[in-house]
């Protein structure tokens, strides 16, 4: 099979890694992956993943690939070409590619759509309004006290939601999206939601259309410091499984929010095939759904697939082929780490381009992976690209363990005012010891 990724983080570097093991895979291209994906060779010959360099929101140039070269799959990472219609454009083409199509992708397009959705189908969310008007958005929120969270309607790179502790701060962030057009068309229409107490953690589910296998816990860290401070970021770390939720509690996540939400694409002819990626309140009264996203998380993928033990294509395949209800998931009981090394001044502004070392060192410690995110190759060295640089990912017996290797991995690789939190699955570890 000849597979061809979309986009370039830490994500794609590790379902490029996963899909490389499989023994189905014999050619693989990512567009426009990054150092560490053109360095990831197939299992079955060893041959190289290439890069081609082609945007991962260039969709003309991507088609004009495809139809060249054929893959027999498409799988794509990003949220900005699902909702673009990536999935639509190729399957006129006849071309198979895994992801919801941008009917399907609304769930994390439109908060908006999300939103009124939840409300349909009784998935419990947090008390929510719809505005496009300021003075009735300042009437709603305050109602709840000011305590909300205001939210752009559409796509404004994981930035446009402001958490509100009061009116002055609720009227501002009304004034910013809905007068001043701060994040613009995004934010044209906004979602305001009560703001909810508890904690938060991240679910995927692999779905073709009929059926969604829910996969284990994980938590990312949002905050750019330790201890949850700083600005949100796409995410500076992650861990599998997350203790709070016990297994029937999971069972209920299924029942209160998954099957209604697949009874409900059901009923409005949504065929969703792809990762449901619902974030999760964790609040006195059950689990509340605070945002749905429709693809992989990051760095919740590479917690995920380095616990994962089915072979990522057939997964993959049987989301689009809908035959989902023929597979197990199945997972490693081993608990898994990542630790995100940003640039220095993420997820403001930051310099690229600086040379990272230790990666060969890095690289021959056991148990651990470096998924590379934002990196280039210059000549021999592989330099900085983005904010997030790297997530060092290791395997551990338990957290503990996990955490210790993933550190360790850390203090070997450097580079000019690389940041990372010193506190990733600290919270796991506090909460077992209550
Ligand atoms: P979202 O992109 O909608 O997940 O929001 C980004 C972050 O804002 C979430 O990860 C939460 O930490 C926080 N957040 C969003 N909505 C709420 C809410 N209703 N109550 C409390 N925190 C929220
Ligand atoms: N880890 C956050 C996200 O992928 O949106």
């Amino acid at each position: 099979m000849k597979l061809l990724v979309i986009g370039s983080g830490g994500r794609e570097h590790a379902l490029v890694w996963k899909l490389a093991q499989s023994a189905h895979v014999t050619q693989m291209w990512c567009a426009p992956g990054n150092a560490g994906i053109a360095e990831e060779q197939l299992q079955v010959d060893q041959s190289l993943v290439e890069c081609v360099r082609i945007s991962a929101e260039d969709l003309p140039n991507l088609l004009a690939f495809a139809r060249e070269t054929k893959p027999d799959l498409t799988v794509v990472g990003p949220d900005n070409p699902l909702a673009m219609g990536v999935v639509d454009l190729f399957q006129r083409d006849g071309l198979r590619i895994w992801g919801p199509n941008q009917k399907a992708a609304r769930f994390e397009s439109s908060k908006a759509f999300s939103q009124e959705f939840m409300a349909r189908h009784a998935i419990p969310s947090a008390r929510s309004g719809m505005f496009a008007e300021p003075k009735a958005a300042k009437d709603f929120a305050a109602s709840l006290d000011g305590r909300c969270a205001v939210k752009a309607d559409g796509l404004a790179l994981g930035k446009g939601v402001l958490i509100c502790s009061g009116m002055a701060e609720a009227d501002d962030a009304i004034d910013q999206m809905l007068v001043k057009g701060t994040f613009g068309a995004a934010g044209s229409r906004i979602v305001i939601q009560e703001f909810l107490e508890g904690t938060e953690i991240s679910l995927h589910a692999l779905c073709d259309g009929r059926t969604a296998k829910l996969f284990p816990t994980a938590q990312d860290h949002k905050r750019a410091l330790d201890g949850d401070h700083g600005l949100n970021t796409g995410g500076m770390g992650c861990y599998s499984p997350a203790p709070f939720l016990t297994d029937e509690a999971l069972d209920d996540v299924d029942t209160c929010i998954l099957k209604p939400w697949i009874q409900g694409c059901a009923a409005e002819g949504i065929d969703f095939r792809g990762i449901l990626y619902p974030g999760l309140m964790l609040t006195p009264e059950g689990p509340k759904v605070l945002e749905f996203n429709a693809r992989f998380g990051d760095p919740e993928t590479q917690v995920y697939l380095t616990r994962l033990e089915n072979d990522l294509f057939e997964l993959l395949d049987a989301s689009v082929a809908g035959t989902l209800d023929r597979v197990n998931l199945t997972w490693s009981s081993m608990a898994s780490v990542c630790v995100v090394m940003a640039s220095g001044g993420y997820p403001g502004s930051y310099e690229k381009g600086k040379p990272i070392r230790g990666l060969e060192e890095a690289g021959r410690l056991e148990g651990v992976k470096v998924f590379h995110a934002g990196t280039t190759r210059s000549g021999n060295a592989v330099q900085t690209a983005g904010g997030r640089v790297l997530g060092v990912t290791a395997l551990g017996s338990d957290l503990v363990s996990a955490c210790d290797a993933a550190y360790k991995c850390v203090e070997e690789i450097r580079f000019d005012r690389a940041c990372y939190r010193r506190d990733i699955a600290a919270k796991a570890l506090q909460w077992r010891e209550q």
